[in-house]
């Protein structure tokens, strides 16, 4: 896709309906060569400089592999082995790395940080996890839907839960491919109204319902995705207690997945604690499909890595 090379990834909501298409059936078909061994060297010699200032298992080893398998490599900058560490701006890391690198992808904090990077860079910038968005997640989560279900248009997503990164990028996500979403937080940890408000407007154009709610019933009744996410995300670890009694109504367990559809998947960006948000029973169970999700990061994000800096 021609349009998508160069481009940032930063959220969900800078891409169009056509382009997430277009990206799910690339990573189908990059994840059909790598099964069937045919090698795709799309980005031979090319470098990817990945910065984390948070942990990661997934999103570190399925872009590191991901580039490898694509023919080219990735450097890790852990946040206390670079400069960022004590001071240096994410302007001047940005402007620095555009002269080393043929792309960068960042999890980091703040969004207004990664866009001040962003900005600054002179080559493709992709979202590893940001405070408020998390999209390379979204595309393998929507690449999951589409394998399990042959379809995502009219499908109901339900999320339960914080109102958090994870939240976000489903919501601009889901209206982008034309999927209903209902989302269900407690009283104070709704989802940012300007995402809310940005969402219901894309969804106008692709018939999308938004729905937002207190009531996790509502929101899983006759659902065919059931999706959830920790109730302390990173860097809110002070929080984990109060949050553990505010979130009790909001575990994902058998009782309330019982509403929905009876052949719902249910989904989580991992890491997961079981007997927190969802119970050992549904995500080791039957519907349960965290594991392929997991797998798709790599093809999800070969996809956008072949496309942004092919
Ligand atoms: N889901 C996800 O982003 O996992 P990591 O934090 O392990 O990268
Ligand atoms: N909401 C979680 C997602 C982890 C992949 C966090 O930000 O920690």
């Amino acid at each position: 896709q021609r349009e998508l090379k160069g481009k940032d990834f930063l959220t969900l909501s800078d891409f169009s309906p056509e382009e997430i298409h277009w990206l799910l059936q690339h990573a189908l078909d990059l994840k059909r060569m790598q099964q069937e061994g045919t090698p795709h060297p799309y980005l031979q010699g090319k470098v990817l400089g990945m910065i984390f200032e948070k942990p990661s298992t997934r999103t570190r080893v399925s872009f590191e592999v991901g580039m490898i398998q694509l023919g080219g490599q990735a450097i890790f900058l852990g946040k206390q082995d670079i400069q960022l560490s004590r001071g240096e701006s994410m302007a001047d890391t940005a402007k620095v790395l555009s002269r080393y690198v043929d792309g960068v992808m960042i999890r980091t904090f703040s969004h207004e940080g990664l866009e001040a990077f962003a900005q600054a860079a002179t080559v493709p910038v992709i979202n590893g996890l940001t405070d408020t968005h998390h999209p390379a997640q979204v595309m393998a989560d929507l690449l999951t839907i589409l394998e399990h279900k042959g379809r995502l248009q009219g499908l109901k997503l339900a999320y339960v839960g914080d109102g958090n990164n994870m939240a976000h990028s489903l919501l601009e996500g889901a209206v982008k491919v034309g999927m209903h979403i209902a989302l269900a937080t407690p009283q104070g940890y709704e989802p940012d109204p300007n995402i809310v408000e940005g969402a219901i407007q894309a969804a106008k154009a692709t018939g999308s319902q938004v729905l937002i709610t207190h009531d996790p019933l509502q929101a899983v009744h006759e659902a065919d995705v059931v999706v959830t996410d920790v109730w302390a995300s990173m860097g809110q670890e002070a929080e984990q207690a109060q949050r553990e009694s505010v979130f009790q109504p909001y575990q994902v367990n058998t009782e309330l997945c019982q509403h929905a559809k009876p052949d719902y998947i249910f989904l989580h960006c991992l890491p997961a604690h079981r007997g927190e948000e969802v119970t050992a029973e549904i995500i080791d169970g039957s519907h349960s499909v965290v594991f392929d999700e997991a797998e798709n990061r790599l093809h999800a994000q070969k996809a956008l890595l072949s496309a942004l800096l092919g």
